[in-house]
Order: C-alpha cells, then structure tokens, then sequence
C-alpha cells in the first residue's frame, strides 16, 4: 500500500461549501454534513470518492434522494458513489466515539474536552469527504453540546450565531470566510477560559486575540499571547503579510501528538508550547513556545492561502514556515551574535537529528517520491532540511531578492494548493535566475559531502581553492547528480582580520564573505591579490546543509577558533577540535588504551570559557562538545560505550582543569531579580549552568553544596532544573534522591513539570532499563499521554545512550515492547518510538544481532498499524 508521487490525479469532484452539524457526546457524537459538490472538469472520473475511517455511516443523501447500499460501495477507508451528476447536494451522517480514539487523530477527547485534530488525514475519521488538501471549500460549522460541561464551543473563522437549546445544551455556529483544506478543520468543545486582548493591526484594523486553557493555568498564558502580538506585527514589517481574520485562537490541549496545529483562526498546540511562568518553564521552554506560536501563526499564509497539492509537497509550507520561525526567532533577539546562537542551535539540531535520518533506512529527498503513511514524514528532513533549502535561496539573492520571490508567490498562488516547483519558480522568476538544477535539492536524499582543497601561491598572491562534491546513495537512489550549493568562504589573514576578497568570475568587490556557487561535481575558484597564506573559513553561517570536509591543521582550527568574524564558523572550529579528540579517545577507550587530553585545547577551551568580550550564550555552545550521537555518526562501527567513556573523559578533564575559571563564570553570571526570558539573561544562566554541570562532574562537598543550594533557592524553573540535572548527575546518589522527592512533591501537580522530572531520570546515564521499567510503575506515568510517554520512554532510547545499547540487548527488548503496546494506543507516536532503532546497522556486531532480534519481534506482530510497519520494514530492509 505505498502511494507514489507519479500517480498523483486530479479529484473528480470539488466542494465549493460544507455545511457540518455536529451533537458532540463523547461515546456517541452525531455529525451531519451537506456538501455543494460539482463534478471537476480536470477529471475523468464520475465518481465521487469519499475517504472515511473508524466512523459508522448512517445516511447518505444525493440532491435529497436517500441511496440504498446498492447505489455505493463502502470499502475500508473509501464511500464511492459512482456515476454522479454534475451537480450534486450530498448530505451524509455519521456516528463516532470520540471517547475511545486514543490516536488523538480525528475528534477525540482529552481531559473530558473536544478537540479534533485533522492534519493529515484525520478529517476522515469525522465524516466522509474527499480528505486531500486540493480540495478546497466553504466551512460552516454549527456545534451542539451540553452547556455545563462544554460552555466553550469553538471552530475556524467568525462566530456568527450562538445560544441555549433548552434542553440542558446550548449551541455556536461558526463561519470560515475562507476556502480551505480539510486538514484546517477543528472544533473545540470544553471547559476552559481565556486570556484576550483587542489588537490593533498596522491597517488600523481591530482583531481579537485569544489563548484559550484549563482554569487553572491562566497564570501561563502571557509570553504566548506575547509571542503571537510579536509575531503578527514581524510578518507584517518582514514579508508585508497581515492577519486575515477578525480573531485568531489559541486553544491548548495536554494530549497532543505533535507540537501544534495551524487550523484556520484555531491553532490548537500541546501545552508545552503555550503554558510558561518562571516557576514552571526553563529559558529553553520560552524559546519553543516562541518559535512554536511563530511557527503556527505563520503557517497562517505559507499553508492556509498557500497550501500543499498533495502530501508529497508537505514541505512546501513546512520548510518554508520552519525558515519563517528561525528568522523570526533570530530578529528577535536582534543582535549579530544572538542570529549566530540560533544559526548554531539549528545545525546542532540538523546534525544530531537530519544528517542521521538522511543516512538510514528512513531517507527521503525533501520532496518524497513515495510513502506508506504520511504521518510518518513529518520529519527533520521536511522539517529542518525543508528550511535549508529555502534558507538557500535567500543566501542565492539576498534577503531582498527573496522577499521579491515570496511576493510573486502569493501573487500568483493565492488560494491555490501547489507544489515545491511553484515556489522554485516565484524565487527564480522574481530574481531572473535559473534554479534547474537547484530542483535536486528536493528529488535526491542524502546528506552531501563537499571536500575542499587549497593551494597557495605566494609569487603571484593567488589562492585556490577546489571544492568536490559527491552524494551517498540512499534506498532508491543509488545514483546523485551534482547540486546548486551556495558555499559562503571567508580568508584570514595571520593577524586573525579577514581579508578583502577578490574572485575570478565573481563579483565580490573587496567584500570580506563570498558567495561562491557551486553547480559541478568539482570547481575551481581563483582568489586574487592575496598577499598571504591565509586560513580559509569554509562555509560560512552553515550556508548549505552539507558535511565541509577540509584537512584542517590544529594551528588553523585554533586560528579560526580565536578570531573567525563568522561566529558560526567560530563555532564549527571548536567542534572540530573537540571531535578529532573525541575519535582518537573512542580508538583508545577501545583499543584499552590509556587516555590523554593535549593541553593546546585545553587552553583554548579556557581562553574561551574567560573571554568576556564574547555573548555568555555564545561561550556556552562552544564549549558544549558534540553530542554521543553526533560522534557515532562519524564512525563506521559505532560502541556506544566507548564514546560514552570518552566523552566522560573529556568533559572530566576539561572540568579538573578548568575548576577555578568555571567557578568565576558560575559567579559572574548570575542573574538576580526578577526572571526575564530575554536572550541576554538566557544566555548568562546557560553559561552559568554549563559552568555548574562541570563543577559537578566529580564534585567535593563544596559543589555539592553550590548545586543544592540553588536547587533549594532558585527562583525560576532554569536554574531549579539545571541545578537537579548536575545533582542527578553528581555521582551522590543521596543528593540526587532528596532532591528529585522534593522536586516531585512540589511540582506533582504541574504535569509538563512532571515530565521534565521523568525526562531528567531517563537520560541520566545512572539509569539503566530496570529502572525505566521502575519509572512505569510510577503513578504519574502513562503511554497514553504523548508527552509522558515522551518524556520517560523517548528520553531513555534516544538520550541515553549508553544504557539503552546495554550489551545483554535488555534496552532493545525493552524498546520492542513499548512500540507494541503505543502502537494499540496510538500509531503515530508508536511509530516515532521505532524510529529509535534507524541506525542499527551501524552498531557492532554484537548489538546488531540483538537489535535485528527486537526488530523482528515487532515486524512479526499480527496488528500492527501501518505507520510502525513501514518503519519497522524499512529499517530491516536497508
Ligand atoms: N502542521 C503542523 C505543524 O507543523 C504539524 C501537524 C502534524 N500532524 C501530524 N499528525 N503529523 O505545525
Ligand atoms: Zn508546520
């Protein structure tokens, strides 16, 4: 049951307008629906094709004629009615028990509310409808609930009528001014309350805002409501995009499978990105719920009026909002070096999360050619890789060049589903530029290498520089033609200045940055007048998502490390130095051999750690080391254990050494009065923090002291959190003991608190699978809320490593047997859970075989969804 790209045909019929009654009861709701439908003359088919799922058909009507089963066939998951007229009134009524969906997909209840959530093919599981996003219609939606128990009854659009029905019940009927998707559907019905404001619009014009949550949590709700406010003014002022409707909500639910859901004037988002106060939420929180409302808000334009032809353009709106979202949070911040932190944090994320995707059995070009089940590729290569590629364009014409694109797209699009070539076109078109070739970026997967060589010749002051490119193989391509990489090169001169730069063939007039276009498997690029042997920085603000491989000496990683005018490359040289280390250290821990750190990095890393003329929240992420995941990455045969052992070393002896000056930047950073979640402060307490995780990594009683005396003075979730991890993380199984009781007794009743206490215990590397299995029997644990199952199962297979590859296999038994029982609950997030096991052929002989054996044990169930089976199947297939 794979679905190809290839067979993509137009629907045979159109809705022009939706009429939906719905008598919500949680074991039995009642959906009435009357669609104007009229025959697609892009079509050669007469029939109408109606998806439907988990829902009893009770009636259907076609222009007012009740049809007998003879005039339809209802199969799973289609209601086909063949031969219809050109212009048909159908009017279908169906049941469902929204009490038992535990998929949280379609209408399901949570906490004893509604809520529906339609993208990508719940809509289905409401009523029967031609669910694909080319269909685009009129929504009027009238919703009938108990008054006591719902007082709240909301949909997209204006609210055009509400009142009593006598009976106990009362009812709110609903318009959406705009044509849409049914995956942009949603309702609400529950008990909840509101934080709104009246805002005005650079037009002039009024709107109501609105963050809808449980009573209870209406101390939580401010820095979402800001979020939002900051986010429609900056799509104003950034792109010249203004909000189209008259309220916009904000609606939160605590079970939720993903992030957030951008409905049409609805966005309904899990808690974690909408509910924050310094007592409960960490900097890291605060950062999320702003890109998450950003996110969401702007879908509102590159997704609503916008949207997707068919689900293999998923990335069309998502890499393009992601981008949205990272600009956004990046102009926030406002400062040179604070879009640098958030450049950073994003290849972090590509590296620890993409670059692995992109090289395992799951890899698939930005636009797919195939899948079996659509929930399973919203995905960092959709996501994350899907914003690089658009991230490129705006590196290819500049930021005004891209605007230019953008414009042309709305121009020409507005209203229509479209597809990633239409977005090409715009940026090409409004540019005058030929993206042909850049197209790769979306039909070919995989991660591209691009090796640089360097040659100098000081007679005639010329500096060339060549750069190769080649593309591994993934399943179904074995074969890469070259792409269009924009690769942004800096030279510095021995002083650590860049220095002017003069290209053949590029204009770059003295600029000290250049946008070299790299279009051929290899080029050569002369640079001119330079006076020097200069030290190249390569890649420049990670200007395309691919692997720079360059022979870099110690001397020039620390030359680029002190004075790259890129802080990103600043960065990146920091890492390359830490992770040659690391390799050599892995050999040796499993060689047996004894280890050592070189004093050289050990000097920068202080000269780093004490440089006070750079940002605290820069600092911190150069002296965070790649992560246990990254490394094994860069391994041919991956022991987990081992880089674990090495890592530990090295952040042992980078603490040993560095204890005073640690101790001087815990002191210097501290961030008293009252809690702001700016990036100035963030920064200051993450550094602060790091300095503290160090100090206590082989602590005395006076780290000890310092961590616990935070843990019991905090003043915000930040420091309170970060002071239980280093404790946790001590070695002083007492400290950690005492202090996760008084953390859990104070907090019990904040559940995404909770999580976080869950979360901590999972990754600690003290935490073995008996433990997890320890953690279940808690009862503040669930698989059937996402975020708990997240936060315990999740944090323990994905981030810790060391005990979940525990050689006797006991981690890959334990993993079987939770994708199992979450995927009796809920597909979706069982099916992200089996992803876990992606990489197994990478691992050493030993763990593999116990890794197929888990692997195996899954595909051989009887019910398996098809989300964990394509997963699952993939991964034993390549
Ligand atoms: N469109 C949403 C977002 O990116 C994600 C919804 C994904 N839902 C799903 N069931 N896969 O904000
Ligand atoms: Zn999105």
């Amino acid at each position: 049951q794979t679905i190809y790209r290839k067979d993509y045909t137009p629907p045979s019929f159109l809705v022009d307008s939706v009429e939906l009654g719905f008598d919500l009861d949680p074991a039995r709701t009642v959906v009435a629906s009357r669609m104007r439908m009229r025959h697609n003359p892009a079509s050669t088919s007469r029939n109408i094709e109606l998806h439907g799922e988990h829902i009893e058909l009770v009636q259907v009507r076609l222009n007012g004629k009740l049809l007998k089963p003879s005039q339809y066939t209802l199969t799973a998951g289609m209601l086909t009615i063949p031969k219809a007229p050109d212009d048909v009134l159908l009017d279908i009524e169906t049941v469902l028990a929204p009490q038992d969906n535990t998929s949280l997909s379609g209408l399901y209840v949570s906490n004893h509310n509604f809520f529906t959530q339609c993208e990508a093919e719940g809509f289905r599981r409401i009523t029967f409808f031609p669910d694909r996003p080319d269909v685009m219609a009129k929504y009027t939606v009238m919703l009938r609930a108990d008054k006591q128990q719902y007082p709240v009854l909301l949909s997209n659009g204006n609210l055009i009528e509400e009142g009593d029905l006598g009976d106990g019940r009362h009812y709110a009927k609903w318009e959406d001014p705009f044509k849409k998707p049914s995956y942009l559907f949603a309702l609400v019905a529950a008990r909840l309350v509101c934080q709104e404001e009246r805002y005005t619009l650079k037009s002039g014009r009024e709107v109501l805002l609105q963050v809808w949550v449980e009573d209870g949590n209406l101390d939580k709700t401010d820095y979402a409501m800001q979020s939002l406010k900051n986010s429609i003014r900056w799509d104003e002022e950034r792109f010249g995009l203004e909000l189209d409707l008259d309220r916009f909500m904000i609606v939160a639910v605590g079970d939720f499978n993903m992030g957030a859901m951008e409905n049409k004037g609805l966005n309904i988002f899990n808690t974690k990105y909408v509910l924050a106060n310094p007592r409960v939420a960490t900097d890291v929180d605060y950062a999320g719920i702003e890109a998450v409302v950003g996110h969401e808000y702007f879908h509102n334009w590159t997704g609503n009026r916008v949207t997707c032809r068919d689900w293999f353009q998923l990335s069309l709106k998502e890499g393009l909002t992601v981008f949205r979202d990272q600009e956004f949070s990046a102009d926030m911040i406002g400062t040179d070096t604070g879009r640098a932190v958030t450049r950073i944090d994003q290849v972090r994320t590509l590296r620890q999360a993409q670059f692995p995707e992109d090289a395992g059995p799951m890899a698939h070009p930005v636009r797919p050619d195939s899948f079996v089940e659509i929930n399973n590729f919203y995905t960092v290569t959709i996501y994350e890789k899907g914003a690089e590629v658009v991230r490129m364009y705006q590196t290819l014409v500049g930021r005004d060049g891209f605007r230019k694109g953008m414009d042309l797209y709305f121009e020409r699009h507005d209203g229509q589903a479209v597809q990633c070539d239409d977005f090409r076109a715009a940026m090409a078109d409004a540019n005058g530029r030929d993206f042909t070739q850049f197209e790769r970026w979306y039909s070919q997967a995989g991660t591209p290498v691009v090796k640089a060589s360097t040659r100098y010749d000081a007679a005639s002051q010329t500096f060339e520089l060549t750069l190769a490119q080649s593309c591994p193989a993934t399943p179904g391509q074995p074969k890469k033609l070259p792409f269009h990489i924009p690769v942004t090169v800096g030279l510095l001169a021995a002083d650590g200045r860049d220095m002017p730069l003069h290209v053949d063939g590029v204009v770059s007039n003295g600029a000290t940055s250049v946008v070299l276009e790299l279009t051929q498997a290899a080029q050569t690029f002369r640079f001119t007048h330079v006076t020097q042997m200069p030290v190249p920085s390569l890649l420049r603000d990670f200007s395309a998502p691919v692997v720079l491989e360059y022979d870099y000496s110690d001397d020039q990683l620390l030359h680029l490390f002190r004075h790259d005018s890129d802080p990103v490359n600043r960065w990146e040289a920091g890492q390359r130095l830490a992770m040659e280390r690391l390799l050599k250290l892995t050999a040796a821990v499993a060689a047996g051999e004894t280890l050592a750190l070189d004093d050289t990095f050990i000097a920068a890393q202080r000269a780093l750690l004490a440089d006070d003329t750079l940002d605290a929240a820069f600092r911190e992420l150069a002296l965070i080391l790649p992560s246990e995941t990254i490394i094994a990455e860069r391994m041919a045969q991956v022991d987990p254990q081992a880089i674990h052992a090495a890592r530990q070393f090295m952040r042992r002896t980078i603490a040993a050494a560095l204890k005073p000056e640690l101790l001087v930047q815990y002191r210097a950073n501290q961030t008293p009065g009252e809690y702001s979640p700016d990036a100035l402060s963030a920064g200051k307490r993450a550094l602060k923090n790091l300095a503290l995780s160090y100090l206590l990594i082989a602590p005395g009683e006076q780290e000890l002291a310092l961590a616990q005396q935070q843990f019991d003075s905090a003043g915000n979730m930040t420091d309170r959190a970060a002071a239980l991890g280093a404790l946790i993380h001590s070695g002083s199984a007492v400290h950690a003991q005492a202090a996760l009781a008084s953390f859990y007794a104070d907090f019990e009743n904040e559940a995404l608190v909770v999580d976080k206490w869950f979360a901590m215990q999972a990754a600690a590397p003290a935490t073995d699978v008996q433990a997890v299995r320890q953690l279940m029997t808690h009862p503040a644990f669930t698989l059937k809320n996402p975020n708990r199952a997240r936060s315990l199962i999740f944090n323990f297979t994905n981030g810790n490593p060391s005990q979940f590859h525990a050689a006797d296999g006991s981690g890959y038994a334990f993993w079987a047997e939770q994708v199992i029982a979450l995927d009796a609950l809920n597909p979706q997030v069982a099916a992200r859970l089996a992803r876990s096991m992606d990489r197994w052929r990478r691992y050493v002989p030993a763990l593999q075989s116990h890794m197929r054996d888990a692997l195996e044990k899954v595909a051989g169930q009887a019910s398996l969804s098809n989300d964990v089976m394509e997963v699952v199947s993939k991964a034993l297939a390549n």
